[in-house]
């Protein structure tokens, strides 16, 4: 069952829209990404949903209803937007109580799930301090327990890991996807991040000026972009443009000719392969094998990134583990190499 429905969602400013005809179902306790580049229309979607700000077109159903001409207030959604501070005056506890206090609910009530929602993201202990003697992933639990002790139906996070470092970041996502999964609470989850879409959700919906690009499972973006942007933003490095010229063929710009499942595409397309799949001084019957020189090593400790150019100037990157994770003696710069891949390697992409 759909729990929220956004139908052909659109918000223009003066004539320019942000979001451009958004449709989009999201199932109940379904964890959905927004990702894509800044000023992509992200953070005004998840606004529209929110109610803090009014669609320009479409509608917005919860649970069946429709909510798109209510306030925030009516809509029972817990929120934790991108800096969104704390009351700085008030405690963990306090901060914890107010959306509750907001709600009539009574005092006896307020304390067991305040304590509940503290106990939940770790900071029961803490209860007392205030904003400014936490540290900045504190805070943010601290904003995740807010949008959590009213019970929402629906919780909706704007990049809630933007100010952690690299380590608190992963803890607080596996935190939240705990959260989330245990209490079976529908989640939009925005971010910039392909990473950390990939790792949180079972959705991702990747936008770009304001509309849809690409949605499905994780694995689906990130194994059959559809696109040369969604190949691109999915983090593929090597886009090679060039014309299909035949039932398996594909002719680089440049002139050499790859052999690639070409699935009835015709014209202009981009051959997408990941640098983990081309393999440099491999078996010489690959299927696709081209001369190369070595003319960037760049070590990135358990792998070594190995930018190679052929005669006819195509650059390509090719990834190998490094001698620190067993993998052979590094390449210098100057070295031709051999660079072959298997046809399946790669996807077309239109251009
Ligand atoms: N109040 C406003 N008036 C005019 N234009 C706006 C307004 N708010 C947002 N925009 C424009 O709408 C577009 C989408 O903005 P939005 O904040 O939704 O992007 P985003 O995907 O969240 O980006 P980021 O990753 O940088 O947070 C941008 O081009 C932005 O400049
Ligand atoms: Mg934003």
């Amino acid at each position: 069952m759909s729990e929220v429905v956004l139908q052909s969602i659109v918000k223009r400013y003066e004539a320019v829209p942000a979001v451009d005809n958004i449709s989009l179902s999201i199932g109940e306790g379904e964890l959905v990404a927004l990702l894509g580049p800044s000023g992509c229309g992200k953070t005004t979607t998840l606004r529209m949903i929110g109610g803090f700000i009014p669609v320009t077109e479409g509608r917005i159903l919860v649970g069946g209803r429709d909510v798109t001409h209510l306030p925030p207030n009516k809509r029972n959604m817990g929120f934790g937007f991108q800096n969104y501070a704390l009351f700085p005056h008030m405690s963990v506890g306090e901060n914890v109580a107010f959306g509750l206090q907001m709600r009539k609910v009574s005092r006896a009530d307020i304390a067991r799930r305040v304590k509940i929602a503290l106990d939940r993201v770790k900071l029961a202990h803490l209860s007392d301090r205030l904003p400014k003697q936490l540290s900045g992933g504190q805070q943010q639990r601290v904003a995740l327990a807010r949008a959590l002790v009213i019970e929402p139906d629906v919780l909706l996070l704007d990049e809630p890991l933007s100010n952690l470092d690299a380590q608190l970041r992963n803890e607080m996502k596996l935190e939240i996807r705990r959260i989330q999964q245990q209490l079976g609470i529908t989640t939009i989850f925005v971010t910039h991040d392909q990473d950390e879409a990939l790792s949180i959700a079972d959705t991702v919906v990747l936008m770009r000026a304001g509309r849809i690009e690409q949605q499905g499972a994780p694995d689906d973006l990130f194994e059959r972009p559809a696109s040369h942007f969604a190949a691109e933003f999915m983090g593929v490095t090597n886009l090679l443009p060039g014309e299909v010229a035949g039932s398996d063929r594909f002719r680089l710009k440049g002139g050499d000719t790859i052999l690639v499942p070409v699935a009835g595409r015709a014209g202009p397309h981009a051959f997408a392969i990941r640098p983990e799949r081309l393999e440099i001084d491999g078996e010489a019957s690959a299927a696709n094998t081209l001369s190369a020189e070595v003319e960037i090593a760049t070590y990135r400790g358990l792998v070594i990134d190995y930018r190679v150019k052929t005669p006819s100037g195509l650059c390509l990157t090719a990834r190998r583990p490094s001698p620190a994770a067993g993998g052979p003696a590094p390449l210098p710069v100057g070295r031709p190499v051999r660079v072959s891949f298997a046809p399946e390697a790669g996807t077309l992409v239109p251009m």
